[in-house]
């Protein structure tokens, strides 16, 4: 039977403890409220300072119908316009990535400069006025080295996040960072379900057997308490100081990007995310030993990033449309740190290049079912609540739109 309940009934009716109706993945009309009070209103993860070290450094960075263009403008500042041309609306920068003075509109080749100025046109009236077509800023802030964008003009503020994560991300210097290597997975899924499954780890046992082996989330309380107490122990010794928080969107002061942190103990014998678990790369900071660690930390409803102690890998998922998402990894090690000599990069990937394989396999597999007649939302376990706060959050979001106050 059809569900045409009005989307501000449909919310009203969600049982907190269950997963979402069928509708909040399907209706293409909850996908556009999503992106217009979700996605396009929260900073994302987009890379590092380090990828566009010199100044005409840039890369583009897409979210669903949006492009951005990242760039090191020629006074040293990082910046971001909207990769939407000002004479008829072309994508400006086709390229992926580069270096460049200027940036020319593939279609009637308008030139912008890297403050996103418009600097040459051809045959245009006499009172057109190139200055006030510059290409349209994209909001852009860089947190501890780390690039974020957001697609709206007024994004919610990061002087909280900036202010307490400063302490954790300094302990692994994520300002001197650098991104040894990226990789995205398209997944052919809504979006939500993939953001969904990163939070939870009752999967983790069934689907990742190497994850399984080294990371310990999915023990129970008892279990955990132990190893965690072996690894406050060695903290201190090794250069880490014990700050733990949890501070998800749900909770966050109004008008302020919600964050996160917390230290989980790795099982014995584990120095890092590795096959063996013996080290990848070169410790951090100024780490001094392995205490058998990684750090969680997110920033936003979107983007996450996992901290060894010798590189730290980040996560960002987007949707491409109402039924594609991705998930875009980075792998960041030490800036001094020399592929081949220090790491390798095929081994520092392994673990979340398989994770992630598994993650998707999973995933389409969800969204497979969850688009049948017969799926009804089903309880979640007490190891799914990472994953049930998130989504409590994105229904406190939709509830907020305009179309669902009406
Ligand atoms: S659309 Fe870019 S120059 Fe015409
Ligand atoms: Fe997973």
């Amino acid at each position: 039977m059809q569900d045409d309940r009005p989307i501000r009934e449909l919310i009203a009716c969600q049982k907190t403890g269950w997963s979402l109706e069928q509708r909040f993945y399907t209706d293409p009309e909850i996908y556009s409220l999503e992106l217009d009070q979700i996605v396009m209103r929260n900073w994302i993860l987009a890379g590092h300072q380090s990828q566009i070290a010199e100044a005409g450094d840039f890369k583009v960075f897409k979210v669903a119908n949006e492009s951005a263009i990242i760039v090191r403008s020629e006074n040293g500042r990082i910046k971001a316009f909207a990769n939407v041309c000002r004479h008829r609306g072309s994508i400006v920068c086709l390229q992926q990535e580069g270096n460049t003075r200027r940036f020319e509109c593939p279609y009637h080749a308008w030139v912008y400069d890297t403050d996103g100025r418009l600097i040459g046109t051809r045959d245009m009236p006499d009172d057109f006025d190139k200055s006030a077509n510059g290409l349209h800023p994209v909001s852009v802030e860089i947190v501890h080295g780390l690039i974020f964008i957001c697609f709206c003009n007024d994004p919610p503020s990061l002087e909280y996040a900036k202010r307490d994560l400063a302490k954790p991300m300094a302990m692994f210097d994520f300002e001197n960072l650098k991104v040894a290597a990226t990789k995205t997975y398209p997944i052919a899924a809504n979006w939500k379900l993939s953001v969904e499954n990163y939070q939870e780890c009752y999967h983790c046992a069934p689907a990742h057997a190497e994850y399984a082996k080294m990371h310990t989330l999915m023990l129970d309380k008892k279990k955990l308490e132990r190893v965690q107490d072996r690894m406050r122990q060695k903290m201190s010794a090794c250069g880490l100081t014990e700050i733990d928080f949890d501070f998800v969107d749900t909770e966050a002061p109004s008008g302020q990007q919600g964050y996160g942190y917390s230290r989980t103990a790795m099982f014995e014998g584990y120095k890092t995310g590795s096959r063996d678990g013996e080290p990848l790369a070169p410790l951090l900071g100024n780490l001094t030993d392995y205490d058998g660690g990684a750090s969680d930390f997110t920033v936003g409803p979107l983007s996450f990033l996992l901290a060894y102690s010798d590189h730290v890998v980040g996560y960002v998922f987007t949707p491409v449309d109402q039924d594609h998402c991705q998930c875009e990894i980075y792998w960041l090690v030490r800036g001094d740190a020399e592929e081949g000599k220090d790491y390798d990069r095929e081994a520092l990937k392994w673990l979340w290049d398989v994770t992630t394989l598994a993650d998707e396999r999973i995933i389409v597999n969800n969204w497979k079912g969850v688009q049948s007649r017969y799926y009804r939302p089903g309880r979640f376990s007490g190891m799914e609540q990472m994953e049930q706060r998130w989504i409590e959050w994105v229904l406190h979001e939709l509830r907020k739109a305009p179309k669902v106050i009406s």
